[in-house]
């Protein structure tokens, strides 16, 4: 199978996309839609997203020092791709999609109620690396939808959820389970 040298760039996929909600005021309160984030440290829990200097939320999150990654479902993908398109300059994003803001318990910064699963991010650090500033966080808090927590069990069902991914400029559903962790060494239950 031959490969053909392709133009050098940022080609990973799939990509998560979130809802970033960030602002201290009711007045401040923005979402910027980003794709470039993920987990960093699992102890203590750290994560980060990638934001250009541009970016309306940009400014937003180095003054307050904080945001909120809301992760977005099927339902949500619209809203999704309205918010990474318009900008809190010209729009306030929670009245033009409709979404609720809810004062995240941990930060001065709003969660979006709709969102399965909200995590409260406090910046530790800023990398400028180029074209995009990357947040470093720590996640201080995480906020369930009660819909997907099992009252029996406890267990929180994302699969409910209906979670989306981004991959090479279109967004997609998770689709069928292929595995689970570890299951490539799953030993098989004696009959
Ligand atoms: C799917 C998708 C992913 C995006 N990912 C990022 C990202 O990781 N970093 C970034 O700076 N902008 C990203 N953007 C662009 C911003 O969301 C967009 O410029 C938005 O309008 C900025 O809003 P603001 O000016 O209100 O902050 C993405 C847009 C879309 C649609």
């Amino acid at each position: 199978m031959g490969k053909v040298e392709f133009k050098s760039g940022t080609m990973l996929y799939p990509l998560p996309v979130v809802m970033v909600s960030c602002g201290e005021t009711i007045n401040e309160y923005n979402i910027i839609t980003v794709a470039w984030t993920g987990i960093l440290s699992s102890e203590p829990p750290m994560c980060y997203i990638s934001v250009r200097k541009s970016r309306y939320s940009h400014a937003i999150i180095s003054k307050t020092g904080c945001f909120v990654i809301n992760l977005t479902t099927e339902r949500l993908a619209k809203v999704t791709d309205w918010c990474g398109v318009k900008s809190g300059r010209q729009y306030n994003k929670f009245i033009e999609t409709g979404l609720t803001p809810v004062k995240a318990p941990h930060l001065n910064a709003p969660m979006i109620a709709e969102s399965p699963l909200c995590l409260e991010c406090k910046v530790v650090n800023v990398m400028e690396l180029g074209s995009h500033d990357c947040f470093v966080a720590n996640i201080v808090g995480v906020q369930a939808d009660e819909r997907y927590i099992d009252r029996k069990t406890g267990e929180f069902n994302l699969e409910k959820a209906n979670l989306i991914a981004f991959s090479h400029g279109k967004y997609y559903n998770i689709g069928e389970r292929l595995g689970f962790f570890g299951y490539s060494i799953e030993k098989k239950k004696k009959k």
